[in-house]
């Protein structure tokens, strides 16, 4: 029988949260080897900063995903996704990146870098991790190069190839991902998830109105 539907709401995880938000990334990344673990005052300057989403249940307020995009060097870095076990499957993980990706795009504007022109967004996957590809891909996300690091630059709880490295993809975000954001966010995304599941963006309707505005706004940028 399928689950019955639920309520969600995803919204920027502010200061106050960012220790709810570290204890959910640290269960995370004590049982998957696949996900980068971050400190806890790495989490708490991305809540700071704006820079960290959160999807919470609404039937009991508890924290169910999270993600980050953050500058790091000379690119932004999709990193942490994560969704609590169960609610998998519903669409929460696809929505909350979509979340992030617009946020960043509408308010940080990498590609619009006066410094460092044509800043890329990107997201690493461990070679072995299959679960996030689609969303990825789906999102127009393109493979960009592989990435090999030696063993003893990594955190131990990252999965090892045969010769000690932890190795994985980067992907980067395309301007035609950008035009389907921006698409996504203003005509087609009307409050329900694929399975039923009812999602809200908990942002204030002036500054979704101005988020929705700026991607649009966006459309003609290239981050290519
Ligand atoms: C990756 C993760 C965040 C996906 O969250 P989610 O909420 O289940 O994702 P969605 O429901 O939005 O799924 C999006 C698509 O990915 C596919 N997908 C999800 N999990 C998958 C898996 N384990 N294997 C293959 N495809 C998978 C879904 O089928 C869906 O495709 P569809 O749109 O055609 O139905 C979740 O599996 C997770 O937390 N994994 C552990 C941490 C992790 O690996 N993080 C990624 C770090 S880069």
């Amino acid at each position: 029988m399928a689950a019955k539907p639920e309520s969600f709401r995803i919204a920027a995880v502010d200061s106050s949260a960012a220790a709810n938000a570290f204890d959910f990334h640290r269960a995370i990344t004590a049982s998957d080897p696949h996900v980068w673990p971050r400190s806890e005052a790495q989490i708490k300057a991305y809540a700071d900063d704006q820079c960290l989403f959160g999807a919470w249940r609404d039937s009991s307020g508890e924290l169910v995903g999270i993600v980050y995009v953050v500058p790091i060097d000379d690119q932004w870095e999709v990193g942490g996704l994560s969704v609590d076990p169960s609610c998998q499957g519903k669409g929460i993980g696809s929505a909350l990146v979509k979340f992030a990706l617009a946020h960043t795009m509408a308010w940080s504007q990498p590609w619009k870098s006066k410094r460092r022109p044509k800043q890329q967004v990107v997201a690493h996957i461990h070679k072995e991790n299959a679960a996030p590809r689609k969303i990825f891909s789906g999102l127009g996300f393109i493979h960009s190069k592989t990435v090999t690091i030696p063993g003893d630059k990594a955190p131990p709880s990252m999965k090892r190839d045969q010769s000690g490295n932890v190795c994985g993809d980067e992907l980067r975000f395309t301007r035609d991902g950008l035009i389907n954001l921006s698409r996504w966010f203003n005509e087609e995304f009307k409050g329900v998830l694929s399975r039923g599941d009812e999602l809200e963006f908990d942002l204030g309707k002036d500054t979704l109105d101005n988020l929705r505005a700026a991607l649009r706004g966006s459309e003609g940028d290239s981050p290519d």
